[in-house]
């Protein structure tokens, strides 16, 4: 009896959070049957309800390849509400790995197999034990911001959220904690999308990708002495050459002194991740944003060769109640019980009255909101001094990236994939239900699609669901057309999502791929030979098609025909293809570029400060058939110049975008052997009229500076300046002779008086006739 109200606590505690869906977030689960995980502590900290998380699965990409990364998020993003920042980060290597067993992976060397945790491989491991060990010894940052906390180690792993530094895998709590971390540590940094986008310039300068981290290096066998570990490596370089440590070896039989050196790390050479605003979500909604589809990032995976790769991703929200980002908020505000915050000034209260009516920062305040004459009444506010500016985390499990085979180099491959686990959706939350991610797509004819799942064999059994209690099955299979006259789409639309039974297979219809890929994504046999396959039970969780060719244009939609039933459950898919090439990104203040085409040399260029938000871009390359017909369909006759001299490229969204009348480039190929002068013209939907712009053309490409979306192309025309010379000419030759014609009408005498007259005018005459 006396545990329940304390496990109450437990639970509402880590009521909070961010699940990855796509890849799958482990939450530190492993494979359990429960819809609880065993143990919070596995693999790092997430801080996340212990429902959350899907079991192990792993699946690998093609180096290049574009990953949909999708999560949800609890608290909002991109809204007034909070600060919040998502950082996303992997790191590969041959020992990460997820484990087999739910323990935490020990500390002591002596509970792991030839004393040796790194190389035991029943325990999940992503960051090493060397790693936590420097972190375990390392003096934390005393000049952190910890409020009322008691921080009890006197180590990196305290902090104010881990006050008593309890370990979770071989994670550094401060590490964790902080973005960007001042010593080095094996993550490799993606993307960091923030609220406050003036903050990017500071991301890209001080993430590990682009700079090195120090840290002090310590004569070998310094921490084998118990007083030397209990002394803690020191965090900074001048305490770090303070070190000294003596000791005899056959080298120094003498004995000898060394001191610690201060050393910095390469950074890990890469390009400075992406940054740009957070797209918006709701707090108190674990759910989707703001036009009904997941928040997600597109991944671009490294150019690399791992078969053992982790993604994280970090959700940072800190209260608006003090600023977390202002640098003079530091320890010189901690201290106990009440901290030193001025909480008193922003309320126009003098000290001592804020203290009296607890306008104090510190644990669950009570505060008088009415004064003195309200009387004794206070309300208590819930303030976890530790959560207010908090961090949770989840962690996919392990996964390959691959270099490419030579069939496979230069082409454009998107990753297919699913995600969700076996229930309804209250058994599944705050993980979700089956669906293919990501779930609608649109690609170029031509590209390589990857379709690629995993899933688990020990869901909960009474988790609802089709085909065998506890599994995870998926297949893709072709909708049939649709039943309805009235629904009846445009032409080249197969299947309807309206729809629950698949197309039969007789036509390889389905995105042109060849009917053995498609006997393979309907009934799995590629990797299942036989057995009971009407709802998939006897196939393996895993499947890959490897990357196909898609060969035909089409809106198709698709099915899976075991997870699909009609009133409780679909998981249905778009694929859209067609021989233009999109693609998009999302580009806001921090500024950015997207290019289209085989070199890359057109695309959009936008400098930091040109957008005010978040804009989400998309650029598009119509050849110039397919072009006239597409503007002709919105009504915009092609009506100026003779002919081509580029493709259409369609920015989105039309409308003006940029902020002060700022303005972005573009560039755009243009055919230069094509004679006479070529213009540059800009339409869009909303006015379909070709306006010209003024561009600057330098080796076949054409630069301008626009402030708006819209059709570009160029079109060429004879040269303007010799049909300008050639008119001004013959009109001058017209008006000398009408004019002649005149006078000599006027004055047939002329001849008479003059020889000089007379021939001008007779010849005059002459030729008039
Ligand atoms: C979270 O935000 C705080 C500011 O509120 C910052 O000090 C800290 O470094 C951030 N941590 C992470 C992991 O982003
Ligand atoms: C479809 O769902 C209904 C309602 O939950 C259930 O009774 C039925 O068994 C399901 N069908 C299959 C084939 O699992
Ligand atoms: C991801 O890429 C697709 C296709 O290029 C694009 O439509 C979508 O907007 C991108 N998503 C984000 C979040 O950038």
């Amino acid at each position: 009896m006396a545990k329940l109200p304390c496990m109450f606590f437990f639970l509402s505690f880590v009521y909070a959070d961010i699940y990855m869906h796509n890849p799958r977030g482990s939450n530190n689960r492993l494979d359990e049957a429960k819809r609880e995980r065993n143990n919070a502590n596995r693999l790092f900290d997430s801080q996340n309800n212990n429902r959350g998380g899907y079991n192990v699965g792993s699946l690998y990409y093609y180096a290049g390849s574009i990953l949909s990364v999708e999560w949800t998020n609890q608290h909002s993003c991109a809204d007034q509400n909070n600060n919040c920042e998502i950082i996303l980060q992997y790191m590969c290597g041959d020992l990460v790995r997820d484990g087999t067993t739910t323990r935490t992976i020990p500390e002591n060397p002596v509970q792991c197999k030839n004393y040796n945790c790194n190389n035991d491989k029943k325990f999940g491991m992503h960051e090493d034990s060397d790693y936590y060990k420097k972190c375990h010894y390392r003096i934390r940052n005393r000049g952190l911001f910890t409020a009322d906390q008691n921080l009890r180690k006197f180590s990196a792993r305290s902090t104010r959220q881990n006050p008593g530094g309890t370990r979770r895998g071989y994670e550094c709590p401060e590490e964790r904690d902080y973005y960007p971390y001042w010593h080095p540590s094996p993550w490799k940094d993606i993307a960091v999308l923030t609220n406050n986008a003036t903050r990017c310039p500071f991301y890209e300068r001080e993430s590990e990708n682009v700079k090195g981290r120090y840290e002090c290096e310590l004569p070998h066998g310094f921490l084998n002495s118990h007083r030397n570990r209990r002394k803690g490596i020191p965090n900074n370089e001048e305490d770090c050459h303070k070190i000294k440590y003596s000791f005899t070896s056959a080298q120094f039989p003498n004995g000898t002194t060394v001191n610690g050196t201060w050393v910095q790390r390469p950074s890990h050479n890469l390009p400075p991740p992406e940054c740009r605003e957070n797209d918006w979500s709701r707090d108190n909604h674990l759910g989707n944003g703001i036009d009904g589809f997941p928040n997600t990032f597109n991944w671009t995976l490294p150019d690399i060769n791992e078969k053992h790769c982790v993604l994280r991703i970090r959700y940072n929200i800190s209260t608006g109640d003090f600023e977390g980002w202002n640098s003079s908020v530091n320890a010189s505000y901690n201290s106990r019980p009440v901290t030193k915050l001025d909480v008193a000034s922003r309320f126009g209260l003098d000290e001592d009255e804020a203290k009296r009516r607890g306008y104090v920062y510190k644990q669950n305040p009570q505060v008088k909101i009415f004064g003195e004459d309200g009387g004794d009444f206070k309300l208590r506010l819930a303030i976890n001094t530790n959560q207010f500016g908090r961090v949770f985390q989840d962690r996919s499990h392990t996964f390959g990236i691959r270099t490419r085979p030579s069939n496979l180099e230069g082409k454009t491959i998107h990753n297919l994939n699913v995600r969700g686990k076996r229930g309804n959706i209250v058994q599944v939350y705050p993980a979700v239900e089956y669906d293919f991610v990501p779930n609608r797509k649109t690609i170029k004819n031509g590209d390589y699609l990857h379709f690629q799942w995993t899933g688990s064999n020990t869901n909960p059994n009474n988790n609802d669901g089709q085909g065998k209690a506890g599994t995870d099955r998926n297949n893709v299979i072709l909708l049939r057309p649709p039943q309805y006259p009235e629904t009846t789409p445009k032409s080249g639309t197969y299947g309807h999502w309206g729809n629950n039974y698949p197309q039969h297979l007789d036509e390889s219809v389905f995105l042109g791929f060849s009917r053995k890929d498609l006997q393979h994504l309907s009934i799995l046999d590629n990797v299942q030979y036989g057995g009971e396959m009407s709802e998939l039970d006897d196939a393996g969780t895993y499947f890959d098609l490897s990357p196909r060719k898609v060969t035909r244009n089409g809106i198709f939609h698709y099915m899976c025909s075991r997870n699909n039933n009609f009133s409780n459950r679909g998981q249905k898919g778009k694929i859209v293809v067609s021989d233009a090439e999109i693609v998009g990104k999302k580009i806001g203040w921090n500024g950015g570029n997207i290019t289209i085409g085989e070199s890359n040399a057109q695309g959009i260029w936008v400098k930091r400060g040109t957008f005010q938000k978040l804009h989400d871009i998309s650029l598009e390359e119509w050849s110039k058939n397919d072009g006239e017909a597409r503007v002709k369909a919105m009504g915009i006759s092609v009506d100026v110049g003779d002919s081509y001299a580029s493709d259409f490229l369609v920015i989105h969204p039309q409308e003006k975008i940029t902020s002060d009348g700022k303005k972005f480039s573009v560039t755009l190929k243009v055919d230069s052997s094509i004679s006479g002068t070529v213009t540059v013209y800009k339409a869009n939907k909303n006015n379909p009229r070709w306006r010209k712009v003024g561009a600057h053309m330098k080796d076949g490409i054409a630069t301008m500076q626009v402030d708006s979306g819209g059709i570009i192309m160029a079109r060429s025309a004879p040269n303007v300046g010799l049909i300008v010379g050639v008119v001004v000419a013959c009109v001058i030759v017209v008006v000398i002779i009408i004019g002649t014609i005149v006078y000599c009408r006027k004055h047939p005498q002329a001849w008479i008086n003059t020889k000089r007259t007379f021939t001008n005018c007779n010849r005059s005459l002459k030729r008039s006739v």
